[in-house]
């Protein structure tokens, strides 16, 4: 789906961030990176909270710090997650709506329990939420 290039680039930035992951709590680290519709890459590692909930995964960092360098127009043609090796590590349900958001024909790069998998944002959250065209608000 992905041109091989592409694809070590992401996975070699993910695994980048990772290294950088604050994860005191879960000592579970994580890495994303992702490759915009201009061609620039950012990436992302958790940032746990010693109030759990607060925690940002990975992905949802790496959304930020893109749509921080392009602005609300940024959209994601690819994203890699890396986390612990050997492990099963499929983005969770939450960052499957955010990185859906950004770019439903998306290509996510993850280690799934067969290896490494790639699938289309689409494909990994069918049925994700959106707004109607009014944006909820009551007519
Ligand atoms: N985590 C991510 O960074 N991405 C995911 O898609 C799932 C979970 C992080 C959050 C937390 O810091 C740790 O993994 C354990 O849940």
């Amino acid at each position: 789906m992905l041109p091989k290039g592409v694809r070590s680039r992401l996975l070699k930035a993910a695994a980048e961030a990772r290294r950088h992951a604050y994860a005191p709590y879960s000592g579970y680290r994580v890495g994303a990176a992702l490759l915009t519709e201009k061609g620039h890459v950012l990436s992302g590692c958790n940032v746990e909270n010693a109030s759990y909930g607060l925690t940002l995964c990975a992905e949802q960092v790496a959304v930020g710090a893109a749509l921080a360098r392009e602005g609300p127009e940024m959209r994601i043609r690819a994203l890699a997650v890396v986390s612990r090796p050997g492990i099963p590590s499929p983005p969770c349900g939450a960052c499957r709506q955010v990185i859906l958001e950004f770019g439903e024909e998306a290509v996510v790069i993850f280690p799934g329990p067969d290896g490494l998998t790639e699938a289309r944002a689409r494909e990994l959250l069918p049925l994700g939420f959106r707004l109607p065209e009014n944006g909820g608000v009551k007519d």
